[in-house]
């Protein structure tokens, strides 16, 4: 089992959802993610603390970012890592997600981490297969490790999460990261607001507690820090760009230029998913302006991914050596 033990748990035995945890939970996970922080600017960068763990990671979907960055958050914690893709896979021959993943685990697998493009993806599998399961993004649902990571670098850059004014613009409708991003920073008491093409707004934005700014100049002005998310091209339908008129005209209205950043006359921090549609969310200048911590976003994104592993294989029932 790990070599260290972590003395507080999480209430949770899988991470599926933002929705599921606790403040305290999150809280939990950053105290954690600060100590692999500081291992990972150490001229060694690897812990023993999984030593005799074996995750798999399960991609159905295409992912540079997170599945680099669970990768080498398994690696850091020294357990043994296998991956698996759906393309090249027997999936393209009808094999269905439970025997796929029951095969996958008879070879004694005690984790998996799962990006699928159908929302609930994770859900279906924590109830049906024997081993711990993180979601790496399912479908336009959630992408939890994303918000953990991103309010984080908040957390990082600000000092504190409460009372931040945080803007959310863009597709809203498609994305995971938004729902996740809504879910954590209200748990941690910030303040949230979108901002996006009314045909990229859910149906259901009444009822998450978000106010709803149509006009991006005035959504900055109110906001302390900005997360442009990416126009989700591959989930619009039709082509490609059904609930827009143009990527030009989007990005005249919603994109954040230097212009646009000077105008406001105050200093906000700029943050991004990744991948950026450059000069459609921001522009080159915006993307890499002094005030940007989208690379902090994904530097922090191995800590808090080491964290969440860590505390969750915690929770795997052990039997006498
Ligand atoms: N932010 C994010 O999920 O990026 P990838 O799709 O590259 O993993």
């Amino acid at each position: 089992m790990s070599e260290h033990v972590p003395s507080e748990q999480l209430s949770v035995e899988h991470l599926l959802g933002i929705k599921e945890l606790s403040a305290d939970d999150i809280e939990l996970i950053f105290r954690t993610a600060d100590g692999f922080k500081e291992v990972l600017n150490r001229p060694i960068k690897k812990v023993p603390s999984l030593r005799d763990i074996t995750i798999a990671n399960l991609f159905f979907e295409s992912s540079t970012r997170t599945r680099v960055s669970f990768e080498l958050a398994e690696k850091r914690l020294s357990a043994d890592v296998v991956n698996f893709s759906s393309s090249g896979s027997s999936v393209s021959k009808g094999e269905t997600l439970v025997d796929t993943v029951n095969n996958i685990l008879a070879m004694k697998v005690d984790m998996v981490v799962m990006r699928h493009p159908d929302p609930g993806a994770g859900v279906f599998l924590s109830r049906h297969v024997d081993a711990r399961i993180v979601n790496a993004g399912d479908g336009t649902h959630e992408h939890p490790t994303q918000a953990l990571l991103d309010a984080y670098s908040i957390r990082e850059k600000l000092g504190r999460v409460k009372g931040v004014k945080v803007l959310i613009v863009g597709d809203i409708l498609h994305s995971r990261v938004a729902l996740s991003n809504i879910f954590c920073l209200q748990k941690l008491g910030a303040e949230v607001m979108l901002c996006g093409p009314r045909t990229l707004m859910p149906r259901y934005i009444n009822t998450l507690g978000v106010r709803v700014e149509p006009d991006l100049d005035k959504a900055l002005k109110w906001c302390d820090v900005a997360n442009m998310l990416r126009i989700q091209l591959e989930r619009q339908g039709g082509d490609g760009v059904a609930n827009f008129p143009s990527l030009r005209e989007y990005a005249m209205r919603y994109g954040l230029d230097l212009e646009r950043y000077r105008r406001l006359g105050k200093e906000i921090v700029i943050m991004h998913p990744g991948p950026i549609n450059r000069g459609v969310e921001v522009t080159s200048e915006v993307a890499d302006h002094a005030n940007s911590i989208i690379l902090d976003q994904v530097e922090n994104g191995v800590a808090i991914r080491m964290a969440v592993l860590y505390l969750l294989a915690a929770r795997i029932p052990r039997t006498g050596v």
